[in-house]
């Protein structure tokens, strides 16, 4: 969602005159988009913006030239006021609801040596306010269906910095979704902190995938992030029913014990989850699964973690992301005893990796052999090299065949790593080097 508030900032921006640079030493505002979803992320901004500064001090003195620096997002949110105190040369800080404001922050940021700080919850009023894009989405798109959540797991910072679950209107998603689709989007990504929480003008996620899969340009739907919660049986048939929905699900679960989930707050237990999975598995035999999962939450024993070590035997992931506990501010998890010590934050990790990367690796290797659809949305590091994703999320890299950016392709698999997926162009009968 970042990624998708960033491309919006620059929107907005675009109204008053500016455009992107990859060059930021040498701009005229520097916006950083911040995370503070877990300590090392939000940990980064002091030292980012240390750099930054550097910039800023160099632009002023040799060149005389200004640098406006903001700070946005959801850090930006969550400790404003001491994001202003702390670094003085920082000119505007906006909260992650706030940012259709910038070009007013600005104004009142360049008068005289003011600085601004907007961050107010007006999510209704930032959608209607920002501009439409007039920038290349690219092959792959996100599109922000819904933002905030009231679930409140007690570890999870979201309630507090993007606020209460807010789901934007259908026909203004829909519109979005067809400017997207003409200006070059085949795959949609839908986005929301919960959202297939979605509830806009009395519709679900599942209306939205199949209204957004009747424009033919689109090719692939995905959505993230769920809640077991929320899964409602429209949205697990249409994983059975909508052929452009892809078959692989992001649906964390965090933790596989029961007495865990309870301290989470997570308002469901592992057996809850495991049947979602089967049902979702019966609609759509070929699904992939993903999860997110927390290790050393205040309490866990032994016993509780090998119990999430059960679980991802059991539903076999196709890859997942897996995070030490930390305590964040402002939730309740935050005054319970972060009582599992570090050594023993780090060694579960390990386990937990070490299991879920050979789930991965193994995934991987069932697809070697077979010719996948693979979309190349990104282009590499190297000259002519492309990156792609298959149906089911993994990566593909190709060194050779430029002409294919923004394309879906058949790729025959011929080999398989933890990371991703190597192969071959198939074109016109011809097979090319991948
Ligand atoms: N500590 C560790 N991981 C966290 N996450 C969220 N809050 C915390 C925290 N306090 C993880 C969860 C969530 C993902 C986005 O980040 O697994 O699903
Ligand atoms: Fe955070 Fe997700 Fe829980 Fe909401 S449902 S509080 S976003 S972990």
């Amino acid at each position: 969602m970042n990624v998708y508030d960033s491309h919006k900032m620059a929107d907005v921006m675009a109204t008053v005159g500016y455009s992107l640079t990859d060059d930021y030493i040498n701009a005229d505002m520097v916006i950083l988009n911040t995370c503070h979803i877990r300590e090392k992320a939000s940990e980064k901004i002091y030292s980012e913006l240390g750099r930054i500064r550097q910039e800023k001090m160099r632009l002023e003195t040799i060149e005389n030239r200004k640098m406006t620096i903001a700070v946005a997002g959801c850090v930006a949110q969550a400790e404003g006021e001491e994001i202003m105190a702390r670094a003085p040369f920082v000119d505007i800080v906006v909260g992650s609801q706030a940012y259709h404001q910038l070009p007013e922050l600005l104004a009142k940021a360049d008068r005289a040596a003011n600085r601004a700080i907007a961050l107010d919850f007006t999510p209704q009023e930032k959608f209607d306010a920002l501009p439409h894009s007039s920038q290349n989405p690219g092959a792959s798109a996100f599109l922000t269906v819904q933002e905030g959540c009231d679930k409140f797991c007690t570890f999870c910072v979201v309630p507090y910095t993007r606020g209460a679950e807010y789901s934007r209107s259908f026909a203004e998603i829909i519109d979005e979704a067809k400017r997207l689709a003409d200006s070059g989007a085949v795959e949609i990504t839908l986005l929301g902190q919960n959202v297939n929480a979605y509830h806009g003008d009395g519709k679900t996620l599942a209306d939205l995938i199949h209204t957004i899969a009747e424009l033919p340009q689109i090719q692939r739907i995905r959505y993230m992030t769920s809640h077991p919660r929320d899964m409602q049986d429209d949205l697990i048939e249409a994983h059975g029913n909508c052929a452009k929905l892809m078959p692989f699900l992001h649906l964390p679960i965090q933790s596989g014990s029961n007495n865990v989930l309870k301290m989470m707050n997570r308002k469901h237990d592992a057996a809850f989850y495991l049947d979602i999975i089967s049902r979702l598995r019966q609609a759509r035999p070929d699904l992939a699964f993903s999860s997110d999962f927390i290790v050393g939450f205040p309490g866990e024993t032994e016993a509780e973690f090998e119990e999430t070590l059960e679980l991802v035997k059991q539903v076999n992931y196709s890859q997942c992301y897996s995070f030490k506990y930390s305590p964040r501010p402002g939730t309740p998890g935050a005054v319970m005893d972060d009582s599992v010590p570090e050594e023993m934050k780090v060694e579960r990790l390990a386990r937990l990796q070490e299991l879920l990367f050979a789930q991965q690796l193994a995934f991987n290797q069932k697809s070697v052999g077979k010719i996948m659809p693979v979309l190349f949305d990104r282009k590499g590091k190297h000259e002519g090299q492309l990156l792609g994703k298959t149906e089911y999320m993994q990566s593909v890299h190709l060194t050779s065949a430029p002409e294919f950016f923004g394309a879906i392709a058949p790729v025959v698999i011929t080999g398989a790593q933890q990371n991703g997926l190597s192969g071959e162009i198939i074109q016109n009968n011809m097979v090319r080097a991948a």
